[in-house]
């Protein structure tokens, strides 16, 4: 079974990927680490983002297995990232990465902003997850603040509409929802109850 999720930036789709996965016993991949893992090792190296070769390269011999979040979740390295996966051929090395990936039985819960649409289009389940802006600026900021590091709502709110618009503009891949997608708004929502309504859409439709 494939458990495909999209969404924008601090939607709750990790964390509930991560859950789902772990629920119904499958691996779980965040692909979003894929492209932080290639940006971090590019700036790492004094290289430029651009640099659409070396990418390529970095990206084939990348270890799923060994990317640390703690250390690809700073700031800089997302916006980096972001900057890069305009890239079609780094997008097309990581997504050869991802299908390998989910294809290993039992299969996978892949979480990003492409699953349903280009990486796993013949996912079981697809879920789309989103919030209204300002509910995802305040858990980030939240987040960032619980990590000990300053963050501010105002510029994290700017950044994170910054980078939604270059997710959903994007010619290669954009962040939009499958048309077979399954819509969940975790505005009002707590993660157990996000938990809860993605279990309740899963089961639903892996019976049917
Ligand atoms: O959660 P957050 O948006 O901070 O970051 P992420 O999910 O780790 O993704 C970082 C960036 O990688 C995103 O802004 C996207 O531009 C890109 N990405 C992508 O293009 N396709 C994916 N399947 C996953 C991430």
């Amino acid at each position: 079974m494939i458990i495909a999720i999209d969404g924008p930036a601090a939607s709750g789709k990790g964390t509930l990927a991560r859950r789902l996965a772990s629920h119904f016993g499958l691996r779980h991949l965040d692909t979003g680490l894929t492209y932080r893992a290639v940006a971090a090792a590019l700036l790492a190296n004094g290289l430029p983002l651009g640099d659409e070769a070396i990418a390529v390269d970095i990206a084939h011999r990348l270890d799923l297995g060994h990317m640390d979040r703690s250390v690809l979740s700073a700031h800089e390295i997302g916006e980096a990232a972001s900057r890069m996966a305009v890239l079609p051929g780094l997008r097309e090395e990581l997504v050869r990465l991802q299908r390998a990936f989910a294809m290993v039985p039992p299969g996978a819960v892949l979480d990003g902003r492409d699953i349903g649409t280009v990486v796993c289009p013949d996912a079981e389940v697809k879920l789309y997850i989103t919030a209204a802006p300002e509910a995802r600026a305040r858990r980030r900021t939240a987040e960032i603040l619980s990590q000990g590091k300053e963050a501010d709502f105002v510029s994290v709110l700017e950044d994170l509409k910054r980078r939604d618009e270059r997710d959903q503009t994007r010619a290669v891949a954009p962040l939009k929802q499958a048309a077979d997608a399954h819509l969940l708004d975790t505005t009002e929502m707590d993660i157990e109850t996000a938990f809860r309504a993605a279990v309740d859409i899963v089961t639903a439709n892996r019976a049917s």
